[in-house]
């Protein structure tokens, strides 16, 4: 499984102060306490309860349901029972966990400023039956906008991964203007938008369109199920300040509709994926060869 930052829940989830969480079947725990939400294994170490179903938060610990000993989050001090806890990131309408430390890459700085900068909205959500890399993957699939998003000209992207290890895309997305008789001989029948994505871990990526400066924004998150496939979320945002003036309702909408026809194209696909097929992967794949690389750091072995 992977122990980068994963999301586990959208805001409109978080009902409640004790929720089980399942990444690829690991069995963990959101809890909110003292600090907000903090994610930890959902075992109780007495005699293997999950502390997600019925577990009761009380001042620092959860009093596990079954023998209602008091389990400590986090082994930072001594006590009878306690279970690890994980950092853990409640920012742009979405609660993360990052299961190993060393697999940081940034995302809560990232995630941070763009919840200050921009109107961010959690859109939808999926349960699908392919892994989790397909979704991610898809962001950054250049061969793929043409033929399933109808996009006019395969968009120029290239990859490179930067100092803080994220794997980050850049390029345009090229749409020949449909109007063209309308277009005086000569003029530029081609509208360009700079499109950029930013993959934190196997299963977060953040993509941008449009100016660098006030961007529109789709996070999208992909959490691995115990039955190999996975719950997809999409959120979107749109900058909060702008030359136009600040964003309407309209427009959130419709960048939600958007992403969401998007994401209908992109499962009539993955409905029907054989996933058992070694890929023989052209010059065109070489992003998705370059993320499929990526996701092998972030692979804890045995757990
Ligand atoms: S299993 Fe948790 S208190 Fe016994
Ligand atoms: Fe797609």
């Amino acid at each position: 499984m992977y122990v980068g930052w994963t999301q586990v829940a959208s805001d409109s989830e978080l009902t409640g102060e004790v929720l089980p969480v399942d990444i690829a079947g690991r069995r963990l725990v959101a809890v909110y306490g003292d600090s907000g939400w903090v994610v930890c294994d959902g075992t109780c170490p007495h005699r293997g309860a999950h502390l997600g179903y019925g577990g009761r938060v009380d001042g620092s610990v959860v009093v596990c349901p079954f023998h209602g000993h008091r389990v400590h989050l986090g082994d930072d001090r001594p006590a009878l029972f306690s279970v690890t806890r994980y950092s853990t990131l409640h920012a742009a309408g979405g609660l993360f966990v990052l299961l190993d430390d060393a697999c940081e890459t940034g995302l809560s700085r990232r995630l941070l400023a763009l919840s200050r900068t921009h109107f961010v909205k959690p859109a939808f959500q999926r349960t699908l039956s392919i892994p989790a890399e397909y979704v991610i993957e898809n962001v950054v699939d250049a061969d793929h906008f043409a033929a399933v998003h109808a996009l006019t000209r395969r968009p120029r992207l290239s990859v490179f991964e930067d100092e803080a290890g994220v794997l980050r895309v850049e390029g345009s997305f090229e749409m020949v203007r449909p109007n063209k008789w309308q277009v005086e001989e000569g003029a530029d029948t081609t509208a360009r938008a700079r499109f950029s994505a930013e993959v934190f871990s196997p299963t977060v990526v953040v993509s941008e369109l449009g100016s660098a400066d006030a961007p529109n924004v789709v996070i999208t998150a992909a959490t691995p199920t115990a039955e190999g496939g996975c719950v997809a979320r999409v959120t979107v945002a749109l900058p909060r300040q702008r030359a136009s003036g600040a964003p309407t309702v309209r427009e959130l909408s419709s960048l939600v509709s958007g992403s969401r026809t998007a994401f209908d194209q992109d499962t009539v696909i993955w409905d029907h994926l054989d996933t058992s097929v070694t890929p023989k992967y052209t010059e065109g794949d070489e992003l998705v060869r370059a993320y499929r690389a990526f996701c092998q750091r972030f692979v804890s072995v045995g757990r």
